[in-house]
């Protein structure tokens, strides 16, 4: 009777424990079965009613089912482990054969390269580096510096107004007035910034470009403090050999004005394809500035004297990096960004 019984629980179980196909349903079936108030145990608890000289023998069925059930358990536990296992590993392959993604690391542009280093070579000289608003005043893009009201270089084709007293800078040379303004002394600044022009875009121009500025003042500043600087300056970005000459000039706010030609570096003066055949390089002008300009940002030309320059940013990088149109500089295809 109780053997019969036996004999049906296993039978009945191996056969679900078979056609279980996920681990949390082979679970339940443990519980139903071998669980505190599962089959087997329920029989267990019908041994009272069981002869005792009976018993050895039915608890040794007991035993033999409850061990077959578990095996039987374990056997399709590991089976479907396996499986489980297997589908992960199909779903997660790697390809180790693929190759492997890469990472756009950006690049500086030519004429950020080229504006550390003019940087470098004054910050080195001991200067500030300072900067000045792109919106400007006309006071001080151009009153301030000596260019007064009738001036050519204000005729609205070369400036873009905002109205008629604020405008885009067409020049660094703000700064100047703005740091003058300050009316801390000594002064030793470049400023790097963008201006603008009403000027169409060509190989050679743009509406908006670069310029760094410089300004040095102190007392008993000369003209030979700005020969001597601008030499080392060209020396440094551009070569050791590098001889500068000074090009008697106009400029509104300094006095004396020059332009400065540097000696070619591709030709060394012989005369080339870079330096149209005259051996020189215009980079820059530059001058003592103007006592007018000294007065009217509250400097005492009696006592203190200063010089300055303008530096064309795009001009550097240009012939630093041998490029023949400006135009790629603002296109910013990474073909020829990569270059540099
Ligand atoms: N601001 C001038 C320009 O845009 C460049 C310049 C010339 C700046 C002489 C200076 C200077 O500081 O002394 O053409």
């Amino acid at each position: 009777m109780m053997k019969e019984k036996l004999l049906e629980i296993k039978e009945e179980a191996l056969k679900k424990i078979s056609e279980t196909n996920g681990l949390d349903k082979l679970n339940e079936i443990r519980v139903a079965y071998l669980g505190k108030k599962g089959e087997l145990t329920q029989v267990l608890k019908g041994m009272k009613d069981v002869k005792p000289e009976d018993r050895p023998m039915v608890g040794q069925y007991v035993n033999d089912t409850r061990k077959a059930i578990e095996e039987k358990l374990e056997e399709v536990k590991t089976k479907l482990e396996e499986e489980v296992l297997n589908q992960k590993l199909k779903a997660e392959v790697i390809d180790v054969t693929l190759p492997a993604k890469k990472n756009n690391v950006g690049h500086r542009h030519p004429n950020t390269i080229a504006l550390e280093e003019v940087e470098r070579i004054f910050v080195g000289m001991g200067y500030e580096v300072v900067e000045g608003p792109e919106v400007e005043y006309d006071y001080y893009n151009f009153e301030a510096l000596n260019i007064p009201e009738n001036h050519p270089a204000k005729d609205e084709q070369d400036t873009f107004y905002v109205n008629d007293k604020i405008l885009l800078r067409t020049q660094t040379s703000s700064v100047q007035v703005h740091e003058m303004e300050k009316g801390k002394l000594p002064i030793r600044m470049i400023s790097p910034g963008r201006v603008f022009r009403a000027d169409e875009v060509d190989a050679t121009h743009s509406p908006s470009f670069h310029q760094i500025e410089g300004l040095v003042i102190d007392k008993n500043v000369t003209f030979a403090d700005l020969k001597g600087t601008l030499a080392q300056f060209a020396k440094e970005l551009f070569g050791e050999d590098t001889k500068v000459k000074f090009r008697p000039h106009h400029f509104p706010f300094t006095e004396p004005s020059a332009e400065v030609d540097v000696s070619c570096f591709k030709c060394h003066g012989k005369g080339c394809r870079m330096c149209k055949g005259s051996g020189w390089i215009e980079i820059l002008g530059c001058g003592m500035v103007h006592p007018h300009v000294l007065e009217m940002s509250g400097i005492d030309p009696e006592e203190y004297t200063g010089f300055a320059f303008g530096v064309g940013l795009e001009r550097i990088a240009l012939l630093k990096y041998e490029i023949d149109d400006m135009r790629l500089m603002y296109e910013n295809d990474t073909r020829f960004l990569k270059q540099f």
